[in-house]
Parts: C-alpha cells; structure tokens; sequence
C-alpha cells in the first residue's frame, strides 16, 4: 500500500470517512465495518486503521501510519514528533473551565484541585496563569468529580454542553477551542511527499467547499 492511514475511532470517526468520502476515497469497508479495525482501499492503494486517539499519534509517531487523523485535544496533551498539516473543521469543541455552579475554582484562593482526563493541558493553562494547581488524572465521566468532592473543577472537551448541564456544572472558562487535525509522519513527508500532498489537497478543498458553503449561508 502506498499510504497508511490512522483515523480515530469513536467520536470523529464518522464525520472523517464522510470527509473521505466526498474526496472519493474508498470509504465502503469503513462504513460497514464490524469488528474490523484494518481496511484497504485497493484502488487508490491505502490502507487505513482505526484506533483511539492518543494510538493514532503513537502510530505516526513511529511512522507505521504515513498519515492520520486526530484531534487537537489529543495533540495538545502530548506528541510533538510530528507535522500538523490541515485543520478538518471538524469534530469542533472546547477545552473549557468548568465547576459546580457558585464554586468557580478560578476565584478559589491557594491550592486548587483539578480532575482532568488531560493533565498536560490543564496544569500547564493553570499553572500559566500563576496558580497553584494540583491536577487529578481521571480516564472517564470526568464531570462526576466535583459533583462527588473529589476537585474543585475540571479541564475537559465540552460538544453540545450537554453532560455539564446535567450535573450542574456551569463553565467558568476557555482553554482552547478543538477540532480534528491531519497529522504526517516527518519521513514520510520526505519519502512519500506526492502521494501526502494530494491526500492532504483532497481533503483541504472539502474544508474550503464547507467554508464556503457556511459563509453563503
Ligand atoms: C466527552 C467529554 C465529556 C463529554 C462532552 O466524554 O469528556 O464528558 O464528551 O460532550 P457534551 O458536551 O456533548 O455533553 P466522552 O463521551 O468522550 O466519554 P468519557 O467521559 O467516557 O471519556
């Protein structure tokens, strides 16, 4: 196969092979995929995998993927061994502040303790506002955390707001706003430069279509 592509499962996964698609990629198998994890698209000769995201850059990293897709949250919290070479518009949210309503962590004075699946980020935005921050790594339902006592607030990705609201947590900042990236190992970029850049070409004149399509409306 002359390109191998990493693409996150899960949350992007569906609006990526959309994307994919409209580019005129063979997206069939990836569509109707079962249990499948590895797929070829034996025309355009590439082979993709799907795998979560913080693997996707693991995989780039060791350049076993050429190319993939993966979300800025994930690229801000750790990896640099890469280039960054497209921002697909999509998958869009934030990083934000959040707390039990009334108890802003930012107006908390001394030691403060914040849960986050997001360590990096989230020390680094508090420490950087000259805060003393302890961060409490948590893999998953990360709003529970100040609901049950266990921080004062949170970094995490909030989409429509939705599981905040739900348990009373109001949002008191902005970390950075997301969205999904392309990202490309540095010798493949060498090795396979032709091949990239027209991968990469397909997908930027989807993103400008959409832009375009947007400002129209
Ligand atoms: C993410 C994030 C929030 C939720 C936000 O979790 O950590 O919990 O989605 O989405 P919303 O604003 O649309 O409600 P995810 O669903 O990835 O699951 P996890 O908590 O198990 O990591």
């Amino acid at each position: 196969m002359s390109l191998s592509i990493a693409l996150t499962k899960g949350r992007l996964e569906k609006n990526t092979v959309e994307m994919l698609e409209r580019c005129g990629y063979g997206t069939e198998k990836l569509r109707d995929k079962g249990r499948a994890l590895v797929f070829e698209d034996t025309k355009k000769d590439i082979r993709y995998f799907l795998v979560k995201a913080n693997d996707c850059i693991t995989y780039v990293e060791h350049g076993v993927a050429d190319v993939g897709v993966v979300g800025k949250d994930t690229l801000m919290e750790g990896g640099k061994d890469y280039y960054e070479m497209l921002d697909l518009q999509i998958g869009k949210c934030r990083f934000i502040v959040a707390g039990l309503a009334g108890h802003n962590p930012l107006e908390k004075s001394g030691h403060v303790r914040i849960g986050s699946k997001y360590p990096e980020v989230a020390g680094n935005w508090f420490r950087s506002r000259g805060m003393d921050v302890e961060i409490i790594k948590i893999d998953g339902s990360v709003e529970l955390a100040p609901v049950l006592g266990l921080c004062d607030g949170i970094v995490d990705i909030m989409e429509t707001g939705t599981t905040l609201k739900e348990n009373g947590l109001v949002v008191y900042d902005t970390v950075a706003e997301i969205s999904a990236r392309v990202i490309v190992n540095k010798a493949s970029f060498k090795m396979k430069r032709d091949e990239i850049m027209t991968f990469v070409s397909d997908l930027e004149r989807i993103v400008k279509e959409d832009a375009q399509k947007n400002q129209s409306e």
